[in-house]
């Protein structure tokens, strides 16, 4: 299984003060840090995009398919995108309003078999 990574840990990483240089493309992390000298596009293009989401940039660079396999040399992990779920108690099976007005009618049948009869 992939490494997972916050935004958080990942914004730190932005390639400057001498800190490594990862970005965002697609939910992927990449460490970028050696490639800065080697890419086509230059060195400064992935440290505006040091510690983000370069996702937009990438695709409108206009990478050929060989950028794009290119890619997973550089990919470290993936971005935790899992939230904790939150269970929030809901309405539903909280109120019955009718269940206790059912218990308390009269049971109307009991009382007419006294036995007494008119006709
Ligand atoms: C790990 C990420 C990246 C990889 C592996 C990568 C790789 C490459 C490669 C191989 C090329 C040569 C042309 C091609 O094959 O498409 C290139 C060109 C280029 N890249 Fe990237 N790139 C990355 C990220 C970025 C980002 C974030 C930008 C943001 C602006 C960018 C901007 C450019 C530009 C403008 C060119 C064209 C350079 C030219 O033709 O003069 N790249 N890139």
């Amino acid at each position: 299984m992939s490494q997972l990574y916050e935004l958080s840990e990942v914004a730190q990483q932005n390639g400057k003060n001498g800190k490594p240089c990862w970005l965002i493309i697609k939910g992927n992390v990449y460490d970028v840090t050696k490639f800065l000298g080697e890419h086509p596009g230059g060195g400064e293009a992935l440290l505006e995009y040091g510690g983000k989401d370069a996702t937009k940039a990438f695709k409108q660079a206009g990478h050929s398919s060989d950028a794009e396999k290119d890619l997973k040399n550089y990919k470290i992990g993936e971005i935790n995108s899992a939230a904790p779920i939150q269970v929030q108690p809901t309405s539903i099976g909280a109120a019955k309003p009718t269940e206790n007005t059912i218990l308390a009618d009269p049971e109307p049948a009991k009382k007419s078999s006294s036995g007494f009869c008119c006709c």
